[in-house]
């Protein structure tokens, strides 16, 4: 029987559109009280007044706090809490020298050779000050040490990763074997990478982009 993880992907041309958008999903105003006061992780990177590390599940209601406003404006997907909490090892984190933290995007593991960068986000105040690159660098050095070879991502923001080297893509951008497999996914991020009609309102007017990690 063919193993659909060897089979290498195809960068097809195919259909278009894209990625992410959202259903602001409805979250309670705060989250269940939890572990506070939780001690630092390992820092990653970071910038000039900021470092990039992973997060931790006490970072939960600051990742929140900050895809809020885009998924209200329709540019990212906002999870529950409990998708917060359950993907909190895919995130890291950028936080200010005061603790706040200031930008968040997760990795996403799709397949043997193939990821997913979600819920980029940093906060306005911080936009154009490295924070975006910083995080974007540190979950591209995570998939390196994971064995990927690809990264994909749903985003309004072309020219941020065109400057990252990314290049868009139209279509599945995997092998038709890979592509039976993803669609057994109840994940709606892999809903929308197979572009998906139940997922077609998220995605209007994003673009898909891929990078090869070489
Ligand atoms: C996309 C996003 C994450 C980028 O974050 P950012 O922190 O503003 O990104 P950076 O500061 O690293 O880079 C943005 C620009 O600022 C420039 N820049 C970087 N460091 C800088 C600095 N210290 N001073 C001034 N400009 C700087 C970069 O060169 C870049 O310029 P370019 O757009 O001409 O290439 C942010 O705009 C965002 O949160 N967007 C909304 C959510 C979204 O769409 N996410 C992507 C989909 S998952």
């Amino acid at each position: 029987m063919t193993d659909p993880a060897a089979t290498p992907s195809a960068a097809a041309p195919a259909p278009a559109a894209p990625a992410p958008a959202l259903r602001a999903e409805t979250a309670a105003d705060a989250p269940p009280a939890g572990t506070e006061g939780a001690s630092s992780a390992v820092s990653a990177g970071g910038g000039a007044g900021f470092r990039v590390r992973a997060a931790l599940p006490a970072d939960v209601r600051g990742i929140r706090d900050l895809v809020q406003p885009y998924a209200d404006e329709r540019i990212l997907l906002a999870k529950e809490w409990v998708g917060y909490y359950e993907a909190v090892q895919e995130f890291q984190v950028a936080e200010a020298e005061d603790g706040t933290l200031i930008g968040c995007g997760a990795l996403h593991v799709m397949w043997q050779d193939l990821a997913e960068i979600r819920t980029l986000a940093v906060a306005r105040q911080w936009r154009g000050r490295g924070v975006g690159h910083a995080l974007l660098e540190a979950l591209t050095d995570r998939a390196r040490d994971l064995g990927l070879h690809r990264l994909f991502c749903l985003t309004f923001e072309v020219d941020f990763f065109a400057a990252h080297g990314w290049g868009t893509v139209d279509g599945p951008a995997v092998a038709p074997e890979v592509y039976a497999e993803l669609l057994r996914s109840h994940d709606d991020g892999v809903a929308e990478f197979l572009d998906l009609a139940r997922v077609k309102p998220n995605t209007l007017g994003n673009t898909r982009m891929i990078v090869d990690l070489g």
